[in-house]
């Protein structure tokens, strides 16, 4: 089905015709009950969207477009495990991995929550081992130090959770995370390490990715190099992966990794076991908590109306922003330093989800999908990029998130008032974003006229805003299983396989085939293009070849 040709999106560009012409101010002078009105509440979340360019008319007409475009259906065929996944014939079960041990789901003849629950047993004997020092490495030292090496879904999810949860985390237990297959990035890592304290989770969910398995053997040739024995391997490496023959292969004993199915995907996968560098970080109880929160979103999601759900009302403003006010990018501003990985978590579960031009059928959309997303944690942003925002000409819905209480439990003298401080940052700019200031106010206050129009704030710039009390693991779940669905709803809506990423493909077989020409003595660069084969011949000719 093309979206683009159903009444319900017919309705709802008439209807912005009308909405695109009413600024913020009016419509929260015509109705004091606003913000009640557009605020929802899901698990520990709650969103105001009254700050959005909407009208009770725009939520109903979206709601019908979602119903339209068969969005309660497919989210059920999604838990269900059908194979939702279709260009790769796969079911999308992330939500399984943080079903309670007693529910019922069984998938292509498995029971998946079975062994889901395998799984996690065995990450939680081996976390309890290695932080409590019973698990030694080879020359019987206690682990210090655990470096996850993994790219993509295999870093993002666990860098970004650990950063968020460092409250929550070990403090002599030392966390790196290498993804770059840049030599700097290991090497950075491993300076100040010591190999006989040394864990490496080496996470891949294939176990083919180049840049991953390039740095794993560079780390296993830096620990055999310093302990002198291959035998250390088994008390310093584990791997994380889909394939046990692969992760044999390279040498890690199959006792020593940890499974999990192709029916996650790469970029939803923090929560199986490529969570294991995090539950290392923050212990298995935490680690439940941070399951627990996610499943909570993940039954609001599935059981609260259309209306009163957070996901798909993010999900449908991501829809009316992008596809009939022709936004291009997306803002999330966390007010919160802990969740500084959030952005770039999140560009991947987005960007590399809703990044498509084709529908699940492989009919061209007629439609812009995926937008692009990007961030930085609030107040810094303010001083960098927000001026754009404000006052530059494009139309950037944002996303703030905030928290009620600060976090650390180990506070530092000077700082009670602090937070205070930081959430009336957040608040400021979400009002001055939506209602800005007028050329007359600007005026009253004696400015000079000539400066008048530089100060003028537009305002009617729409955001979100996510509060909880506090960034737990619990909500930090919550949060990302918000944003996986926000992804979801917005990929049924275009109608596409919000989880295949063909494009990245390309890509990964070009590198391979450059490789040879940047080292052989005498390469062939005639294959190549005139650009490439230049570039080439320069990078050569500096590394005197
Ligand atoms: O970039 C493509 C991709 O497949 C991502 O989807 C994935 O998260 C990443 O590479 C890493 O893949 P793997 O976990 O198999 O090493």
């Amino acid at each position: 089905m093309d979206i683009a040709a159903t009444p319900e999106w017919a309705a709802l560009t008439q209807h912005h015709a009308a909405v695109a012409r009413t600024h913020l101010r009016d419509l929260f002078d015509d109705d004091p009950g606003r913000a009640a009105a557009f605020t929802a509440t899901g698990a520990d979340l709650v969103l105001d969207y009254s700050k959005h360019r909407i009208t009770g008319e725009t939520m109903g007409l979206l709601t019908a477009l979602a119903r339209a475009a068969g969005l309660p259906e497919r989210t059920d065929a999604m838990f269900a495990g059908e194979h939702i996944n279709t260009s790769e014939d796969r079911a999308v079960l992330h939500t399984a991995l943080r079903a309670p041990r007693a529910t019922a789901l069984a998938v292509d003849a498995q029971d998946v929550i079975d062994d889901v629950h395998e799984v996690l047993d065995r990450m939680g004997a081996f976390t309890d081992a290695v932080r409590s020092g019973e698990w030694l490495g080879h020359t019987g030292q206690r682990i210090r130090a655990v470096v996850n090496i993994g790219i993509g879904g295999s870093d993002l999810g666990p860098v970004m959770a650990y950063e968020a949860l460092r409250d929550f985390a070990r403090r002599d237990l030392q966390m790196r995370f290498v993804s770059n297959v840049d030599p700097t990035d290991l090497t950075e890592a491993l300076l100040d390490l010591d190999p006989a304290t040394t864990l490496f989770v080496v996470s891949s969910k294939t176990f083919t990715t180049q840049e991953t398995l390039t740095n794993a053997r560079a780390a296993r040739a830096w620990l055999v190099g310093a302990l002198h024995d291959e035998a250390a391997v088994a008390r310093h490496f584990v791997a994380v992966s889909t394939n046990a023959t692969e992760v044999e292969a390279f040498g890690i004993d199959a006792a020593n990794m940890f499974g999990f199915w192709d029916w996650v995907g790469g970029r939803y996968s923090v929560d199986s076991a490529i969570g294991l560098s995090l539950m290392l970080a923050i212990g298995r109880e935490r680690f439940a908590e941070f399951l627990a929160g996610m499943h909570a979103m993940d039954r609001h999601f599935r059981d609260a109306p259309l209306e009163q759900n957070l996901p798909v009302i993010a999900g449908l403003l991501n829809i009316w922003y992008v596809d009939f006010f022709g936004a291009e990018t997306h803002a999330v501003l966390p007010y919160s330093q802990y969740l500084h990985r959030l952005p770039a978590y999140l560009q991947q579960l987005t960007m590399e989800s809703n990044g498509k031009s084709v529908h699940e059928d492989g009919t061209p959309v007629t439609t812009m999908t995926g937008e692009i997303f990007w961030g930085e944690p609030g107040t810094n942003g303010q001083h960098a990029f927000y001026q754009l925002i404000h006052q530059g000409t494009r139309l950037i819905p944002c996303d703030f998130i905030g928290f009620a209480e600060p976090n650390h439990v180990r506070s530092v003298e000077g700082t009670t008032d602090m937070h205070d401080l930081f959430m009336a940052n957040l608040f400021a700019q979400t009002s001055a974003l939506a209602f800005g200031k007028t050329a007359e106010e600007i005026a009253a206050e004696g400015t000079p006229p000539e400066l008048v129009p530089h100060k003028v704030m537009p305002g009617n710039r729409p955001s979100s805003t996510i509060l909880a009390r506090r960034l737990t693991p619990s909500v930090l779940g919550q949060l990302i299983a918000f944003y996986e669905h926000v992804t979801f709803v917005q990929g049924t809506i275009w109608g596409i396989d919000s989880f295949d990423q063909w494009g990245v493909e390309l890509g990964k077989v070009l590198a391979r085939q450059l490789g040879p020409t940047l080292t052989d003595p005498s390469p062939d660069l005639s294959a190549l293009d005139s650009s490439t084969a230049a570039l080439v011949a320069r990078y050569r000719e500096w590394r005197g070849r």
